[in-house]
């Protein structure tokens, strides 16, 4: 359980950084790798790009959240290493492989990265707006869930587009490291696509107001699953389909990010603020940091 004792306490780390009102020497600003105009709603750091570039590469989705929870999209950006670039003015979610192709959903269809010109493109012919995508890990099938809430799966580059039919009213839909899909519906409840059979995760709360997926990163060798948060309440939800409440709550109600992401488990990203914090788990285990706070939570 050593690596996700690391990913739980990084996420303690990340949603407490607003609670405490005094300032330590290690000022969670230092760690702001951009500041922007509008809330920063999805992030999308890809590890394959860091480490064939050997540079921060990190993609996010701009947003402003309206009081019912809607959402206006105000840009899709990357940041390479220290500079920014906007690549699409519109954008619903980002996922990539392990080979570090990156795909993007916007109202036009699927966009992808081309690293060469730092610039977004048209992805395949699926011409409808795209409210949430996956992306298998190595196969090149992508799956995309359309605002209709019709779910796409796309092979053979793009062009090959069969509908999903075990898929019924999906709101959102994650891939976990090893292909299982999940999704939510309008009720906020969680299923599990597994073969032809679509099981629904029990041991959740009912009706949710809110309700967010995340994948458990690659790294997080000894899990497989994702890990929800239910009104801000932490689930790991397992690959073999059963679900425990989270046995640390990590300050969620305290702080209120907006979006992050576990993909490195050793960096790791949050936002919070309009600000985009990057967190190098690594060197604060080395600087001390991390071992208090492991120590507090008593975790190794
Ligand atoms: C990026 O910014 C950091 C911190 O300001 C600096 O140490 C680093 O040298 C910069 N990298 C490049 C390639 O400019
Ligand atoms: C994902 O794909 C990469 C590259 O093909 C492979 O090395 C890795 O084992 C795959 N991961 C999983 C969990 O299947
Ligand atoms: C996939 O499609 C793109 C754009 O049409 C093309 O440039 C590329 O060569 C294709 N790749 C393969 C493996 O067919
Ligand atoms: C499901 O997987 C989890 C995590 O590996 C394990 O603790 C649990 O016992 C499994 N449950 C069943 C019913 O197989």
């Amino acid at each position: 359980m050593k690596f996700i004792a690391i990913f739980v306490i990084a996420l303690h780390y990340v949603l407490a950084i607003n609670a405490s009102p005094t300032k330590t020497k290690n000022d969670p600003d230092e760690m702001v790798i951009y500041q922007g105009q509008h809330d920063i709603v999805k992030i999308y750091p890809s590890l394959p790009l860091m480490e064939e570039l050997q540079k921060r590469v990190v993609f996010f989705l701009e947003a402003d959240i309206n009081n019912d929870g809607s959402k206006i999209d105000q840009g899709l950006y990357v940041i390479v290493e220290n500079s920014t670039t906007k690549l699409h003015d519109n954008g619903k979610d980002i996922d990539g492989d392990a080979e570090g192709k990156v795909f993007f959903a916007c109202k036009e269809g699927i966009y992808t990265y081309n690293r060469k010109e730092n610039k977004a493109y048209k992805y395949g012919n699926l011409n409808e707006g795209i409210i949430s995508l996956a992306v298998e890990n190595s196969s090149g099938i992508i799956y995309a869930l359309t605002k209709n809430h019709d779910l796409y799966k796309i092979s053979d580059n793009g062009s090959k587009l069969d509908v999903d039919n075990r898929v019924k009213n999906a709101q959102e839909i994650v891939l976990d490291k090893v292909d299982n899909l999940y999704y939510y519906d309008n009720e906020k409840n969680v299923y599990q696509v597994k073969d032809q059979r679509v099981n629904k995760i029990e041991g959740l709360p009912k009706n949710p107001s809110k309700m967010v997926m995340i994948k458990i990163p690659a790294l997080v060798a000894d899990v497989e699953g994702i890990f929800v948060l239910a009104d801000d309440v932490p689930y790991f939800i397992y690959s073999n389909g059963t679900s425990i409440r989270s046995p640390q709550n990590f300050g969620l109600t305290k702080t209120k990010p907006t979006a992050f992401s576990a993909e490195g488990v050793l960096v790791f990203y949050a936002a919070v603020d309009k600000k985009l914090y990057e967190f190098n788990i690594l060197a604060k285990i080395i600087s001390g940091v991390f071992s208090k706070i492991a120590d507090f939570f008593n975790f190794f």
